[in-house]
């Protein structure tokens, strides 16, 4: 496993949602029920804007359609993940896709809700999870909420190919103390479709002040 580059990450994952079905897919789940969970423990007004960042071909936008919320973005490195989204949700209107490498995105406004299971992992390089995390501070409303899932400290070592960076909560919340807080965090065991048990981190952190 070598660092890639922004253009080879980009083809890297496009290849694999265009060449594995999503039960070929380790981090497909029948249901989004822990993401689901803590975004409505936090998103009370459907209108509230809500971004899933990495969010793939995850059916957790359907969902969340579903259930009211009008305002819902998808952002991902991968356009064959956005194309299977779109394709299966049609031209529902609340619904904005966005195809960028999250590291290169410039946050065009804020959000309520900022979603991401089993991205942030992937970034491995101090300086990049330092950039996230600012934009993360910028992109969250005050008073907003990160909803996050990452492989745990007993959790895989690697996915698709990719070393991946394996947090507590405790490191999470240090990782970014500097304008959120804590409100929520949990264990949990995610089964891949081929029937291996995952451990994942969760963490629901709450926008607050922030130092300039
Ligand atoms: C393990 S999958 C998880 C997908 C989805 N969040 C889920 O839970 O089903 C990782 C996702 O992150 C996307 N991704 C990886 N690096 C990214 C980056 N730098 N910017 C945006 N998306 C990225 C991949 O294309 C892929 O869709």
């Amino acid at each position: 496993m070598v660092p890639m580059s922004d253009h080879t990450t980009r083809a890297h994952w496009d290849h694999i949602f265009a060449t594995r079905s999503e039960h070929e897919r380790s981090w497909t789940q029948d249901a989004p029920t822990p993401s689901l969970e803590r975004i409505a423990r936090c998103a009370h007004d459907l209108a509230a804007p809500i971004i899933d960042i990495g969010g793939g071909a995850s059916r957790l936008v359907d969902h969340l359609v579903q259930a009211g919320h009008t305002d819902v973005t998808v952002l991902d490195i991968a356009p064959a993940a956005l194309r299977e989204g779109a394709a299966r949700l049609g031209d529902h209107a609340g619904v904005q896709w966005v195809s960028t490498d999250l590291l290169e995105w410039q946050p065009p406004r804020k959000y309520g809700v900022w979603h991401d299971r089993a991205v942030f992992h992937f970034l491995t390089d101090e300086a990049d999870q330092a950039r996230y995390a600012a934009l993360a501070r910028e992109a969250v409303a005050l008073g907003g909420h990160l909803v996050m899932a990452t492989f745990a400290p007993d959790g895989p070592t690697a996915c698709s190919g990719l070393a991946v960076q394996r947090w507590s909560a405790d490191q999470l919340a240090h990782q970014f103390a500097n304008g959120f807080e804590v409100v929520e965090h949990a264990s949990l065991v995610h089964r891949t479709p081929g029937g291996a048990d995952q451990s994942f981190t969760w963490v629901t952190l709450r926008r607050s002040s922030a130092r300039p």
